[in-house]
């Protein structure tokens, strides 16, 4: 189904009112509204509203056992939909806005498609104008998953959203990129448990809490939830451009030989340190920016590997990093985009050809 999407422009910085006015209504009147976040843009609707977030999950076509979360602009809003321990209700003061999302138990009444059936919720105040502004002048928490079709990477600029959901939204802001390009760190109060790592990264959260959150496999990307439903976002395939993406676990120095007799067209997606050590190979490169600053290579992340499908080549080949701060992030997003497919040899490389 194709419908007429209004497209707005709104300043990240300085939200104009009259234009978040006119996307604030969307959101009253049950419709659907791509919007930016500090983070990524989301897809999202009135978390009140059954009906309208049903609509969501059919436009992303994101399967049903996989709750939604619910973004607030103030504190009184968020413990009115959950509820937070005393102990971490403070520190939530301190922190937030930022991009961290917590899931806890549920206290009001959400619609099964915000929750999934599940008793607990998953709720984050942004850090950003125009989703703040949005949120309240919509006079109602706004439910949203990350603006991407199931599986596809994530959308981190407005013009990505438009390519994705033109005529299939009722409403696109745009306002520029995110500022991080990474999903929200998700953290179980219940556990103190790292669910998905982000742009707050497992040191900010001990320095914030006085307390180390447990970080397992999930978070590294390595494994999934599998049966035992913890987060059910880790059980499904993510960020994924259609072109195969293998991990390159190794020296650089030790590419040259491996790459060497590789017949059919392939490109390189790293560090621009990388890709300038790959261009001299002549290899195709999509550099996401220097390794000395990886927030600036988060941020790049998905445009990127939503840029190795234009390329036109077989495979293309991502870089690792070192799991530290938000290496952790990108890692994890890294592994899910690579289908968890890496090599440090020639011999494994072939065997993944
Ligand atoms: O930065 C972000 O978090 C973005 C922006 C739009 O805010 N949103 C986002 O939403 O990444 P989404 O739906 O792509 O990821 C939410 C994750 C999913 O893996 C989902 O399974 C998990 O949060 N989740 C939601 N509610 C949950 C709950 N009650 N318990 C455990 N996990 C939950
Ligand atoms: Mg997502």
């Amino acid at each position: 189904m194709t419908i007429k999407t209004a497209i707005i422009k709104i300043d990240s910085l300085k939200p104009q009112p009259e234009r978040i006015s006119k996307a604030a209504k969307f959101i009253q009147n049950g419709g659907v509204v791509v919007f930016p976040t500090e983070t990524v843009y989301g897809i999202g609707a009135n978390a009140f509203d059954d009906a309208a977030c049903k609509k969501i999950f059919e436009i992303k076509g994101r399967p049903a056992d996989n709750p939604l979360i619910v973004h607030v602009y103030s504190l009184d809003q968020a413990v009115k939909i959950a509820h937070i321990e005393n102990k971490y209700l403070n520190k939530i003061k301190k922190i937030w806005p930022s991009p961290i999302t917590f899931i806890a138990k549920a206290r009001a009444d959400l619609p099964k498609s915000v929750t999934a059936g599940l008793d607990t919720v998953a709720i984050r105040m942004p850090a950003h104008p125009v989703a703040l502004s949005l949120i309240k002048k919509a006079g109602v928490p706004i439910a949203a998953p990350s603006a991407n079709p199931s599986q596809k990477p994530t959308a981190t600029t407005g013009s990505q959203c438009i390519k994705y959901f033109d005529r299939k939204v009722d409403c696109i802001i745009d306002s520029g990129s995110s500022f991080f390009g990474l999903e929200s760190t998700i953290i179980d109060l219940r556990t103190f448990t790292l669910l998905r790592p982000g742009p707050f990264t497992p040191e900010e959260i001990e320095t914030a809490f006085s307390m180390k959150p447990h970080v397992g496999k999930i978070a590294s990307g390595t494994a999934s939830a599998g049966r035992r439903v913890i987060s059910p976002g880790t059980k499904y395939r993510h960020y994924a451009p259609e072109t195969p993406l293998f991990m390159f676990e190794g020296d650089e120095r030790r590419l040259s030989s491996m790459l060497e007799s590789i017949e059919v067209p392939f490109a390189i997606i790293g560090s621009s340190e990388m890709c300038a050590f790959a261009e001299r190979l002549g290899c195709s490169t999509v550099s996401m920016g220097s390794r000395k600053d990886l927030y600036n290579i988060a941020k790049n992340l998905y445009s990127s590997v939503i840029l190795l499908d234009s390329l036109k080549v077989k495979f293309g080949i991502v870089e690792s990093f070192e799991q530290r701060g938000v290496g952790l992030a990108i890692m994890n997003r890294l592994r899910k985009a690579s289908a968890n497919k890496s090599f440090s040899t020639k011999r494994e490389l072939l065997k993944l050809l």
